[in-house]
C-alpha cells in the first residue's frame, strides 16, 4: 500500500469478532458464527422494511470482482451493500481491464487505491481470496474460490436451518452430490459440524474429496476435514434426516471419466420424493443453486412443501449484510427511524 492509501478501522466490536477478512469458516469459532447469525436476525427484520434502507455504511464502499459467473452471490452482496448505504460497484472481469493481463494483485490494488473498503471476490483457483488478502487491507470476501470454500454461502445455509429447526446439534444434515468439486458442502462441513450437527456427505466415490473416498487412508492431505459421516449409497444417507441439502455436478470443474453418464448419475442419486420419503417427516430440502433440475434434483421436490431454496436465497442478503457490517467496524446500526 502507498503512504496515501489509508489503513482500515480495526475492528473492535463485538466481541467474538476478530476478522478482517472473511475466506473460508475453517478458522470460525462457534461464537463468530454465533455472532454473525444473531447481527442476520437483526438484518433480516432491516430488509423485510416496507423501506429497506438504514445508512449503517454511508460511506464505505464495497466492491464486487467476479472472475466467474454469478447470480445470487453477487446480487445479494450488491443488494447487503445498498440496504445498508454503502457505495456498491461491480466489476465483472469479462468487460475489465483484466482482459488485457492485468493481474489478479493488480486489480485488487487498483480497488483498494479508489478507497474500497471490502472486496467481494469470486475466483476459479483455490487460494485466490486468500492471495488477494496478502496483498491489501481492505478486507477480502471470499465469494467461492474454485473448488475450496464458499464461507458466505455457508452461513447464509447455518442461519436458513437455525431459523427453522433451532439448536442444529445432533440433526442430521446430509449432502448429495459432486462433493469434491463443491466449495458449498467443504464450507458447509467445518460451519454445520462447529454448530454440532452431524453431517452425512454422499456420492459416487469419484465425486467424493480424496481423503474421504472408501479406502482412503485417514493420513492422507485432503483428509483435513471436519469429521463427516460418508456415505455412497442415497437411501442409506437420507435415512432420518432433518435436512436434504442437494448439490449442482459441477461439471466446469470436472476432468473426464468421473462418470458413467448423466442418465445413470441422476438414477442413483438425484434427490427425489421417493427418496425423501426416508427422511424425517418434517425434512427440509435446501439447494445452494443454480440448480440443474432433473439431474441433481427433482422438479417437483425443488418446488415442493419442503423446499426451503428461495428461504436460503432470501436470508443470504440478511447474512451477507451482517458481514459487511462487521467488517466495518461501525458499531450504531440504527433502530427505528427507517420504518
Ligand atoms: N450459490 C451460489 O453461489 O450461487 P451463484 O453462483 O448464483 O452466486
Amino acid at each position: 500500500m502507498t503512504a496515501e492509501t489509508p489503513t482500515r478501522p480495526r475492528n473492535t466490536q463485538p466481541a467474538a469478532w476478530r476478522h478482517t477478512d472473511i475466506l473460508d469458516l475453517d478458522d470460525f469459532d462457534v461464537d463468530e458464527i454465533e455472532t454473525v447469525l444473531t447481527l442476520a436476525d437483526r438484518m433480516r427484520e432491516v430488509l423485510d422494511r416496507r423501506i429497506a434502507r438504514v445508512p449503517a455504511l454511508r460511506g464505505y464502499t464495497v466492491v464486487n470482482l467476479f472472475y466467474e459467473p454469478s447470480t445470487r452471490t453477487r446480487a445479494s452482496f450488491e443488494l447487503a451493500g445498498k440496504v445498508l448505504g454503502a457505495d456498491v460497484i461491480t466489476i465483472t472481469t469479462a468487460t475489465s481491464s483484466v482482459v488485457k493481463g492485468e493481474s489478479l494483485i493488480d486489480t485488487v490494488r487498483t480497488m483498494r487505491a479508489m478507497r474500497a473498503d471490502a472486496i467481494v471476490m469470486r475466483h476459479s483457483m483455490a487460494g485466490a481470496a486468500y492471495l488477494a488478502a496478502e496483498h491489501t487491507d481492505a478486507s477480502i470476501i471470499n465469494a467461492g474460490d474454485g473448488s475450496h470454500a464458499h464461507p458466505t454461502q455457508a452461513l447464509l445455509d447455518l442461519y436458513t436451518i437455525r431459523k427453522r429447526v433451532g439448536d442444529l446439534r445432533g440433526k442430521r444434515v446430509v449432502m448429495v452430490g459432486d462433493i469434491a468439486h463443491s466449495r458449498v458442502a467443504r464450507s458447509d462441513m467445518w460451519g454445520l459440524t462447529a454448530l454440532g450437527a452431524e453431517v452425512v456427505v454422499c456420492g459416487p466415490p469419484t465425486l467424493l474429496p480424496r481423503g474421504l473416498r472408501p479406502g482412503d487412508r485417514p493420513s492422507h492431505a485432503e483428509s483435513a476435514l471436519p469429521p463427516v459421516i460418508i456415505e455412497t449409497e442415497i437411501d442409506r444417507a437420507i435415512e432420518g434426516a432433518d435436512v436434504v441439502m442437494a448439490l449442482r455436478l459441477q461439471s466446469e470443474r470436472q476432468q473426464g471419466g468421473l462418470l458413467p453418464s448423466l442418465h445413470e448419475y441422476s438414477q442413483f442419486y438425484q434427490v427425489t420424493a421417493e427418496r425423501l420419503k426416508r427422511a424425517k417427516p418434517h425434512h427440509l430440502l435446501m439447494h445452494p443453486g443454480p440448480k440443474n433440475e432433473g439431474v441433481e434434483i427433482a422438479a417437483t421436490v425443488a418446488s415442493g412443501s419442503a423446499s426451503i431454496i428461495e428461504e436460503q436465497v432470501t436470508n443470504g442478503v440478511a447474512v451477507r449484510m451482517a458481514l459487511l457490517y462487521l467488517l466495518s467496524g461501525r458499531t450504531d446500526l440504527p433502530g427505528e427511524e427507517t420504518r
